[in-house]
């Protein structure tokens, strides 16, 4: 691991565009690496676009920390986000850090969990026990049965508990914070409100970074792929190719475009 979140701090302070992508396995991971991706995240989404399953919630422990061990094979420099699944931290902090030590034994380097105020307890806990951990807010897909579907969050009156979110997990730690699915000026507040780097899916081009599902900007999920993605294999001759152009339109403020963004 060459980048850290000691990286990623200083990108948000300059103002450079951080680049985050999904990996489930070696060789994913060690192309993505090498397009140079800031931080690989084994997401949950790995129970959609790996299983087959309609929502990230049947993940499992095992099946996070099998997926983690492929990657942490495959990458040498981007940072690993190991992604807490449905279950493994929600009953009591103590289930949360024995949960995050076995992704992190696995080869993660920081781990993230979906939540904000409500976590704050648990994300105190883990970074006083040395966890680098990142919150996940907006639409929250463990969630998605109590959302009632993957649907944007934060209109209206529910903005306000968003920043709050926010702020919360600021404060209680964390170093970065996922929103996801949420209005692009909702997000370009969070944005201008915290010193930590906001990572934005489906949440406009003024976030710190961005982050996209591997299969979805590749164009080869069999199901339908949120609006806010993008298919970069349709203008590349390679797999390697399409991730470096994700790269460079991010880093360059090209993508997210309008049509990837909510108001
Ligand atoms: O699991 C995942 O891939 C995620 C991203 C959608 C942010 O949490």
């Amino acid at each position: 691991m060459s980048v850290t979140v000691t990286t990623l701090k200083k990108m948000k302070d300059a103002g450079d565009k951080i680049t985050w992508l999904t990996a489930y396995d070696y060789s994913f991971a060690n192309l993505v690496d090498e397009a140079g991706v800031d931080a690989i995240l084994v997401g949950d989404s790995l129970g959609m676009v790996m299983q087959g399953h309609e929502t990230p919630v049947p993940v499992t422990m095992e099946d996070s920390i099998y997926h983690t061990q492929c990657v942490a094979r495959g990458s040498s420099n981007s940072m690993i986000v190991g992604d807490l699944p449905f279950g493994s931290y929600q009953v009591s902090k103590e289930q949360a850090y024995e949960n995050a030590v076995r992704l992190m034994q696995a080869g993660a380097h920081t781990i993230k969990l979906e939540g904000g105020e409500l976590q704050v307890e648990t994300i105190k806990f883990l970074v006083e026990r040395g966890i680098a951990v990142c919150a996940h807010i907006g639409l929250t897909p463990q969630s998605v049965h109590q959302l009632g579907g993957f649907k944007i969050q934060g209109r209206g009156a529910a903005a306000k508990q968003l920043l709050e979110d926010a702020i919360g997990v600021e404060q209680a730690g964390a170093f970065g914070v996922v929103l996801e699915a949420i209005p692009q000026d909702l997000a370009a507040e969070i944005t201008e409100r915290l010193s930590i780097p906001t990572i934005g899916i489906g949440a406009g081009p003024k976030c710190d970074g961005q982050v996209l599902v591997l299969q979805d900007m590749l164009g080869i999920y069999p199901k339908k792929s949120p609006k806010f993605s993008k298919n970069y294999m349709a203008a590349a001759d390679t797999i390697k190719g399409a991730v470096q152009n994700y790269v460079s339109e991010v880093k360059g403020g090209a993508f997210p475009a309008a049509e990837h963004s909510f108001d």
